[in-house]
């Protein structure tokens, strides 16, 4: 099917953030600073990277801004909801994640920017203890106060058109039930508070409804279950997920294919991370570490393809740690111990040390996935982007099929949708 052919976008586009801590604040104090020309947006492939097109016979490398028409930095609104009070400017000096330097050249603009108060059922989060929260005789009427959130946000701000990308704190772990499998269950779960219906899922279902596209940044359960695909194809919503690929997985999916390619075997894979701040703590409870501890482990068997060489990658014995370590803060430590064998199966070893900065790794991200879900939308493009697996640690793939992920592999699908949007044979 081809895609109508898009014009560069007018107005202002409103990027939502329910949950509004390093990540978010990060995201947004850098976006505010990049378009003052006060930083670069590193690590962003829309205001960096490049997209390979044909060009009078020729591949030419064209700035993807030129190749697709995007939004601009300087159309972009930000808001959002969490259960702690404080606006863009306190949140991110509590994160400690950018310096008092670089706050202080968009203070004002960061002070103007307030969350709305959050859906908060406990349960799901169960180490934050927040007290700007909505109440609501029903998990309905939340769904119902979202939606005003939501149309007034637009409203008051001017802006055309939204997107929204979860940056919320890790739910704890849960699988798909009865209420997750039609839309007509998921309202009655929701009207009869049920409670297999998590926090996130209610924004995810106010922000649908008002057809706004949405990504999911952690690892819960929040967009990918049946009724949450039909509800963003009768709606016409584009959705991806989900839990940002930004540290030690990034890396993993970049190492791995390197060792497929070679045909090194492997024989075990060991990461372990220190982190602090808000986002070690929720990680500190046990059931939101679970739903972290699936994302991540997930990645190895699908790039080894174990079937294929069971010689080679038949037996890995792969585990993941966190540790919640408060003097880190956002500079996250990973260690990764990669046992490896290659001719005659003699044994080696790598050991990998990343000294990452997590919300300096997802802030990026945040910002690209805003772009190309309103490019996605604008193009008539709606339910899950698998297109957008490039970005995520447990990519969203259609029932019956496996999540890609190869990071080089994900590459070639991001460019290859691109090129569709921006209307050349693929
Ligand atoms: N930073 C990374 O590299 C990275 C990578 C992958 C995934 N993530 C995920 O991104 C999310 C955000 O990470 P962070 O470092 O910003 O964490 P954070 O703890 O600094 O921020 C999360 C915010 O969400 C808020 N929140 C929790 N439940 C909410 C609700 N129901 N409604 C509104 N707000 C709510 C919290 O109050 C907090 O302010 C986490 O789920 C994390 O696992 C982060």
């Amino acid at each position: 099917m081809s895609l109508p052919r898009l014009s560069a976008p007018t107005g202002r586009l409103g990027v939502l953030m329910p949950g509004m801590g390093a990540v978010a604040t990060t995201t947004i104090a850098g976006i505010m600073l990049a378009r003052r020309g006060l930083g670069q947006p590193v690590g962003s492939l829309t205001q960096l990277g490049t997209l390979p097109l044909q060009r009078r016979g020729a591949t030419t490398e064209v700035a993807l801004r030129e190749a697709v028409p995007l939004a601009g930095l300087d159309q972009l609104v930000f808001g959002g909801w969490d259960l702690f009070p404080e606006n863009a400017l306190e949140s991110a000096a509590h994160a400690e994640v950018l310096s008092e330097k670089h706050l202080g050249l968009v203070a004002e603009e960061l002070r103007a920017v307030k969350p709305m108060p959050a859906v908060f059922y406990p349960e799901y989060v169960k180490r934050l203890h927040g007290t700007h929260v909505k109440t609501a005789p029903s998990k309905a009427d939340m769904v119902a106060q979202v939606r005003d959130d939501i149309r007034r946000f637009l409203r008051d701000n001017g802006c055309d058109r939204a997107v929204a990308v979860w940056c919320g704190s890790t739910e704890v772990y849960r699988e798909a039930s009865a209420v997750h499998q039609s839309i007509e269950r998921f309202e009655d779960g929701l009207a009869h508070d049920s409670p297999e219906i998590s926090n996130s899922q209610i924004y995810a279902w106010a922000l649908l409804q008002e057809r706004v596209p949405m990504a999911n940044g952690s690892p819960g359960l929040t967009l990918d279950f049946p009724a949450m695909y039909e509800l963003a194809r009768l709606r016409g919503v584009p959705i991806a997920g989900k839990d940002f690929k930004t540290g030690q997985t990034l890396m993993k999916t970049i190492i791995a294919p390197g060792l497929k390619a070679r045909m090194l075997g492997l024989r075990g894979w060991y990461s372990t991370n220190i982190l602090g701040h808000r986002d070690g703590e929720v990680l500190d409870d046990p059931d939101s570490f679970k739903s972290k501890e699936v994302s991540k482990l997930g990645v190895l068997e699908s790039i080894l393809g174990k079937a294929a060489q069971p010689g080679l990658y038949g037996n890995v014995s792969h585990k993941v740690r966190i540790d919640y370590y408060p003097p880190r803060g956002d500079q996250k430590e990973g260690w990764d111990n990669i046992d490896l064998f290659g001719w005659l199966n003699y044994p080696m070893q790598m050991k990998i040390n990343f000294l990452c900065r997590d919300s300096i790794l997802a802030a990026p991200i945040v910002l690209d996935l805003a772009l190309l879900l309103d490019l996605a939308s604008r193009a008539g493009m709606s339910g899950m982007q698998d297109w957008l697996g490039f970005y995520f640690k447990a990519p969203m793939s259609a029932p019956g099929t496996t999540a890609e992920h190869d990071l080089f592999v994900q590459q070639v699908r991001l460019h290859d949708a691109l090129r569709r949007i921006a209307r050349e044979e693929v």
